[in-house]
């Protein structure tokens, strides 16, 4: 579907989307607790070694400056023992520098203006060590316990002595989330009582993280994050600045607020680890895959271990009996990376979906044709059959609205002007988790329904997923619906990430809204000549914001009506979902989705522009068309930057962030960008959970970058397996 398809006209609107559009939407950064100071972060200079002295003397005299928090005066915070290695970053606690631009004191002043300029007066000495921030020869640094998986069959003898087969290394530079709003706490203490309005895809995480650092009791810790600005993994963790606000904040008594900037927020975060993986395919004269052996290697910090999983996707993608895999990461003097958009999966998929196109192209067979003769039936690692899986569809609904048969298995055959034309493909794969969540869902007289969760909408459409589930669970216009989330004192969710809140708060509200029709049914049971007296909970049907008897239309009776007899102004339900655990377990649960990318290469220049995409997705029962159309479409976006043009530099000589800002690091704008038409397969599935929706906002993203550097060697015979492919890779 395109955006101005039918097929979406019915869809909700985005119910926040107007709040949004109107600059009413209150974004962390956006709140001003009376009193509140304002918190500049001062950072390293050098990348490892210490701080020998901080002279803050000037910066104190500034007019407006009311307090440098560094090391020596931060309070002090209970952090978890842990052995040296694996340590997490705690901001403030040490003179001990650990990468570049590391958080090093904050200077607290009535206005931002003041504070910043006082911040450039902090004067700190170091004394500084060589850092190591050089990710070529990752393999060779690597720590010696590496993640392996026991081999399936028998990998290395097969590939041994393959017929066919193809060897290749992949490189993924460091990349930065670059969220539109920048990370942000404003920290107010009132007694012993903290409340952050904090950057975060998770508030009760976050309330609990904090109130462990304090040393105080998670009941006086209050997290709020109504809205967020995008975040894709970054706002997973806590970010310095939430530890260094609460910090100040209590040390100052008064609120505390603490932004990044757009160059804090791209050095002194986390980032997408940079990865190398090393790919080996075997396969006999048909493409039948006998072999995969797949091994990576990515950064983590010198402080910590950060470990995603780039390999899994080869053990599962495909039928093949022999696969190895192994993983390992090499320790840098970085900050420790950070889950981003897809993480592991992505990465993977560039390596496992680029090699399977090197293999389909020396067999000379449509590397379609190639996925389908190693289509995996049953889960090729456990044996286990999917919950459900329409992969075959979307690659033949995606490659016949694409034009797919058109392609030319040779490259540099198809042109347009100048531009060589060429035609990629790839698979992606996301798992479809659950977690348990609790939803509260009242019915007010006035025949308005809240809902009421703390999980948070980092962009994804939560608001609206929520009040679309309840609209529809209890039979009310959307518009009476209000979803209040993103507040640690809301009934209990997870955090917002892998693509699963929907499955998982979602559930709840759903399962709440039954509930809620028989607690109405319980209710009217009191009453002389009740119909539902005795009646069991599977025989209530909702609908239309009133309750029957199952086939009994004659028992209708409506909610407002019940509340009315019984001098109610509301009813609500409390109520948790569990996880069908047991059951999950005996199938592999997972979305999938195929992609067809057509791009154009100048050669002459070395531009490569994405044309056309069509991105076919099977992820179960799709809540909201519309909201999932532009998780689709988010997914490509980030696959062109990935593919094309993000890469975070970095100069190896002072392990320091080159270019911390968007003039230097190039996410995708719109004219980047072309025209997604987006399939959804139907697909059903009775296990995954019982909203039978799998969840989308990752799996959008994990073929692209493969599919757009297939099209591009379709279009110039070039293999590029370094990203991003940018203009001096293909100048001819
Ligand atoms: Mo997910 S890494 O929170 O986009």
């Amino acid at each position: 579907m395109s955006f101005y398809d039918d097929d979406l006209k019915d869809a909700p609107d985005r119910v926040d989307g107007r709040a949004k559009v109107m600059g009413k939407a209150k974004y962390i950064a956006e709140h001003k607790p009376a009193g509140m100071l304002y918190g500049y972060l001062v950072q390293s200079t050098i990348a490892k070694g210490t701080i020998t002295a901080i002279d803050t003397a000037e910066a104190e005299k500034q007019p407006g400056v009311r307090l440098v928090v560094s090391h020596k005066n931060a309070p002090k915070l209970t952090i978890p023992e842990r052995p040296v290695g694996a340590r997490p970053f705690y901001p403030l606690m040490s003179a001990d520098i650990l990468f570049n631009a590391q958080p090093i004191a904050v200077v607290l002043a009535d206005s931002f203006e003041e504070a910043r300029y006082a911040a450039s007066l902090v004067k700190i000495t170091y004394s500084s060590s060589k850092a190591d921030s050089d990710t070529r020869g990752m393999f060779e640094k690597a720590l010696p316990e590496a993640r392996v998986t026991p081999d399936r069959g028998k990998p290395l003898e097969v590939f041994a002595t393959a017929e066919v087969k193809i060897e290749a290394e992949y490189t993924i530079p460091f990349e930065h989330h670059h969220p539109m709003e920048l990370h942000a706490t404003v920290a107010v203490w009132e007694g012993g009582k903290l409340t952050v309005y904090d950057k975060t895809q998770g508030t009760q995480g976050t309330a609990g993280y904090v109130a462990a650092a304090f040393g105080i009791d998670r009941t006086n810790v209050r997290v709020v994050a109504p809205f967020v600005g995008g975040a894709f993994g970054a706002a997973l963790r806590p970010g310095p600045q939430l530890l260094i606000a609460s910090m100040a904040a209590k040390l100052v008594g008064k609120p505390v607020k603490v932004v990044y900037s757009r160059r804090q927020l791209a050095t002194a975060h986390g980032y997408r680890p940079a990865s190398t993986q090393r790919i080996k395919l075997a396969s006999d004269k048909q493409g039948k895959l006998s072999a995969i052996i797949h091994e990576a290697v990515h950064n983590t910090s010198s402080h910590e271990i950060f470990s995603e999983g780039l390999v899994g996707i080869s053990r599962s993608l495909y039928a093949c009996p022999n696969v190895k895999t192994s993983q390992t990461v090499a320790r840098l003097d970085m900050q420790t990376p950070l889950w981003m958009r897809a993480p592991g999966a992505v990465s993977g998929a560039f390596a496992l979906e680029s090699a399977l196109d090197e293999l389909a192209y020396k067999l000379k067979i449509d590397p379609l044709e190639l996925r389908i003769r190693n289509y995996a039936e049953t889960d090729p690692e456990s044996g286990k059959p999917f919950s459900s899986k329409e992969l075959k569809e979307c690659y033949r609904q995606g490659s016949e609205k694409f034009g797919w048969s058109k392609r030319k298995i040779e490259p540099r055959m198809m042109k347009d002007g100048r531009w060589l034309i060429g035609y990629g493909m790839a698979t992606g794969t996301w798992f479809a988790g659950q977690s348990p969540a609790s939803a509260r869902v009242t019915f007010r007289a006035n025949g308005t329904v809240l809902v009421e969760s703390a999980a948070t909408d980092i962009g994804p459409g939560t608001y609206t997923m929520g009040a679309t589930i309840a609209a529809q669970g209890l039979g009310v216009p959307i518009e009476r619906v209000t979803f209040a989330l993103g507040d640690s004192e809301l009934p209990p969710s997870p955090g917002q990430g892998g693509s699963t809140i929907t499955s998982s708060v979602g559930t709840a509200i759903k399962e709440a809204c039954e509930k809620l029709g028989t607690e109405f049914a319980a209710v009217d049971a009191k009453t002389d000549g009740s119909p539902f007296k005795d009646v069991a909970a599977a025989d209530i049907v909702v609908e239309n914001a009133s309750i029957m008897v199952k086939g009994k239309p004659e028992t209708k009776k409506s909610f407002a009506d019940i509340l009315t007899a019984n001098n109610l102004p509301q009813l609500a339900v409390l109520h948790r979902s569990t996880v069908a655990t047991a059951e999950r377990s005996k199938y592999s649960i997972a979305s999938h989705g195929a992609q067809f990318v057509e791009v154009a290469v100048d050669e002459e220049i070395g531009v490569a522009r994405v044309r056309r995409v069509v991105q076919a997705t099977a992820a179960g029962k799709i809540i909201n068309p519309k909201g999932a159309h532009s998780q689709e479409i988010g997914g490509v976006v980030w696959g062109v930057g990935m593919a094309l043009t993000e890469v975070t530099e970095v100069d190896d000589r002072y392990a320091r962030i080159m270019n911390p800002n968007l003039a230097g690091y190039h996410v995708p704008v719109n004219a980047d960008i072309p025209e997604i038409e987006t399939i959804f397969v139907p697909e059903e599935d009775k296990i995954v959970n019982p909203l039978g929706a799998k969840g989308l906002g990752e799996l959008g993203l994990v073929g692209i970058p493969a599919a757009i550097a297939n099209a591009i060697f379709n279009a110039t015979g070039k293999r590029l397996r370094d990203l991003p492919i940018t203009p001096d890779k293909l100048i001819a």
